[in-house]
């Protein structure tokens, strides 16, 4: 297989700090807006890619479609159906998705092409998947454009850097448009919605950045320390200030 199903080792974690994003306030107001755009009508079929524990392929089931889930990861998909027992949710990699030639007429995909190897590969497929007249969306946010306040400016830009760099398409999120008229997809359009994150929980999405940093050799166990230190005092006395562009392109097939 050509693509990479997980920038993850361990699925847990990663569920983890997916249900801490998932429940923020913008990021319900993101999804709603990525199924405004996707805008299916009743009983359409949906599908989901890269559905992880399965919240939107819930969010579409419940707006009255026939929401299909779809992911590679065998851990990803046991939580998604012990969350969500009723839900259509089906093993596969986004290049060979188990749908008939125009048997959807709504494709989501997000957090998930930053994963990818071969995007244009996934779009085709999305192409042959989609009825025509059917409806794309991708979320994504730009990893190297991560808002973080802090008192140590140089360490936090080296933080996001090696992030980013661990990421096989850390800067896809800000191509989405491009890469859906490349794909011949029509109406293409683009949005920008940032995500501010205040909150104390969000303490453990810097942690996987900062620890991923020190594990890549960008910085030492010390400055780890120091950074985290500061961001667990802000986290406590409600000073914690992370901010994410979220990017949200739309077409039509
Ligand atoms: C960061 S998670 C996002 C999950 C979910 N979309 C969400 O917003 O919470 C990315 C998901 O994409 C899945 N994924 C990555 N590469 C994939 C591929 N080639 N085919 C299918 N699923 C893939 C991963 O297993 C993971 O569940």
């Amino acid at each position: 297989m050509a693509e990479t199903h997980s920038a993850y080792t361990d699925t847990e974690s990663l569920i983890r700090l997916l249900d801490v994003a998932e429940r923020l306030p913008g990021a319900v107001a993101l999804r709603e807006r990525g199924y405004e755009l996707l805008r299916p009508p009743p009983g359409a079929t949906v599908v989901d890619v890269g559905c992880g524990a399965g919240r939107a392929v819930a969010d579409l089931a419940e707006r009255g479609c026939r929401a299909i889930g779809v992911d590679l990861d065998p851990g990803m998909l046991a939580a998604a159906r012990a969350r969500f027992p009723e839900l259509d949710l089906r093993s596969a990699d986004v290049t060979a998705l188990p749908l008939d030639d125009g048997a959807a007429l709504g494709y989501r995909a997000d957090k998930v092409y930053h994963m990818l190897q071969e995007p244009a590969a996934a779009l085709a497929e999305a192409r042959r998947v989609l009825a025509p007249g059917g409806r794309i969306v991708l979320v994504g946010q730009d990893w190297d454009t991560m808002l973080v306040d802090s008192d140590q400016g140089e360490l936090t830009r080296r933080i996001v850097a090696a992030r980013a760099d661990t990421i096989p398409r850390p800067r896809i999120a800000r191509s989405y448009r491009t890469l859906l008229l490349d794909a011949g997809f029509r109406e293409a359009t683009l949005e920008v919605h940032t995500a501010v994150f205040t909150d104390p929980p969000t303490v453990s999405l810097l942690e996987k950045h900062a620890t991923t940093a020190r594990d890549a050799g960008a910085i030492t166990d010390a400055e780890l320390k120091g950074w985290l230190d500061e961001q667990r005092e802000r986290a406590a006395a409600g000073r914690l200030t992370l901010a994410i562009p979220m990017f949200l392109a739309a077409a039509t097939r």
